[in-house]
């Protein structure tokens, strides 16, 4: 297959209204698979025509087994259904050992989920009040409440607009005396630049958390994502790809830190009993543990279809202008796939503004969504319900606060959120090939007869 023939300026010469999708033809000549799918693709579903798929691509998920079922009551009938008293369960200890070998760190401390994952990480650190801490807006609602949670600014830089990762050449910029902490998020299972963020880290000795909690088996480096930073905080909520319903996870390299963690997950009691911490109760329960050890019997397999699945979509990609993949960073050594990003051009499809692209995609059976609606987090109302509360104007002076909101702009993040970025959800990562080339099909189609959408 030729590598995406046309540059965007040869194909704007050779396209004009109504010509995407004769631009399209000639891109994928010689690849029979393209040939046949334009071939196939007239009128688009959304004009009354036939749709590329009846039903969508719809792999059933969780899935189980019964001997995830047994597991599950195997936990139930041992009566130990809880680690109430600081008294540890065969169950809880098994999978945070499990978890930390496959995660290639010494230790690990399971929470009742991701949030509180990042939470105790953020306390164990010592960000409290006045604190800053440095976060990609590309990411879930949850990684910033962390961190508002503690009275801390989350101090938002740019995404990499062609990776959706924090840019990190941008971070440096956005220390100040008040920054105790980097957090940066491996978005969709892809890695952020984690060179570049530990070196930073180094430069100014400012701790990093990673949000791995789309990242279980990611790497860069051939390094497990989450093992580099002094934490690695996980989630395995029920779509994650390693999942129990609701739970969580912290590894590290730290013992003291990680002690720490484990004190602040269950009271602040140190379970050594030497000194005191703070803390509350994020205890994960053994039923729950119960299931991840079920489950983490078919991650490998599945991670495997998910990247094999990715890949071929890629390669169908290629030849389709205007819609790409996201790019990785070359450190990235594995992709954990929870999302595949796409970057849609407008201007390859006639300038149908993206709204009108996915309901026409829709139409096709196919499910392509921006990644967590279109208005981006760092302008989202709870930012301004924190920065309005009596905490948080007790703790931070007016001018510090203005400072904030003047300097809250992350113009790359507003397009992919408004207009760029797409993301097709990991259970459709493991359907068969036919279903991953229905996905090109569609949005070829769409290409097409583009001018006829607008
Ligand atoms: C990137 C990211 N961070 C944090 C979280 C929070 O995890 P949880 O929902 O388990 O609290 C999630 C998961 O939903 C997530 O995707």
């Amino acid at each position: 297959m030729k590598r995406k023939l046309l540059n965007r300026r040869k194909f704007l010469k050779n396209t004009s209204a109504g010509m995407a999708g004769a631009a399209v033809s000639s891109t994928v000549a010689g690849s029979s698979l393209f040939c046949n799918i334009l071939k196939k693709t007239d009128v688009p579903a959304i004009l009354g025509g036939k749709p590329v798929r009846t039903k969508p691509i719809n792999v059933s998920w969780p899935i189980y087994d019964d001997t995830d079922v047994q597991m599950y009551l195997d936990a139930f009938h041992n009566k130990k259904w809880s680690e109430m008293g600081n008294r540890e369960t065969e169950n809880v200890c098994k999978f945070e050992k499990k978890f930390a070998e496959l995660m290639g760190v010494p230790y690990c401390v399971a929470t009742m989920n991701g949030t509180t994952s990042l939470y105790a990480s953020l306390n164990a650190l010592g960000v409290g009040p006045g604190d800053e801490v440095i976060v990609g807006p590309y990411t879930f609602i949850a990684t910033i409440n962390a961190i508002l949670l503690l009275f801390a600014l989350p101090v938002f830089v740019d995404t990499d607009p062609e990776t959706f990762m924090i840019n990190a050449d941008l971070i440096e910029e956005r220390i100040t005396e008040h920054t105790r902490a980097i957090l940066p998020v491996h978005i969709g299972g892809g890695a952020a630049d984690m060179d570049k963020i530990l070196t930073i880290s180094k430069k100014y000795n400012i701790p990093v958390v990673e949000d791995a909690c789309q990242a279980w088996l990611g790497e860069w480096r051939n390094k497990k994502l989450g093992s580099l930073g002094d934490t690695g905080c996980f989630s395995f909520q029920v779509s994650k790809n390693l999942c129990c319903g609701e739970g969580g996870a912290i590894i590290g390299n730290n013992e003291t830190l990680l002690n720490k963690c484990r004190a602040f997950r269950s009271y602040g009691r140190d379970p050594k009993e030497k000194e005191g911490y703070p803390g509350a109760n994020l205890r994960i329960t053994p039923f729950q543990t119960a299931i991840l050890m079920a489950q983490m019997r078919r991650l490998e397999e599945q991670q495997t279809l998910r990247s094999n699945n990715a890949a071929y979509l890629d390669k169908l990609l290629e030849d389709i202008p205007g819609f790409d993949p996201h790019k990785k960073y070359s450190g990235q050594t594995r992709h954990a796939y929870h999302r595949y990003f796409m970057r849609y051009n407008k201007e390859y499809f006639n300038d149908l503004p993206r709204s009108k692209f996915i309901r026409a995609v829709e139409a096709e059976g196919i499910s392509v969504r921006p990644m967590y609606g279109t208005i981006p987090l760092n302008k989202q109302a709870f930012i301004e319900y924190h920065l309005n509360s009596r905490a948080f104007k007790n703790v931070f002076s007016k001018e510090r606060l203005n400072k904030y909101r003047r300097e809250n702009h992350c113009p790359e993040n507003d397009k992919i959120c408004e207009e760029i970025g797409l993301v097709i959800k990991q259970t459709v990562l493991l359907a068969a090939k036919k279903d991953i080339e229905d996905i090109a099909e569609a949005v070829v189609k769409i290409q097409k007869n583009s001018v006829k959408l607008l």
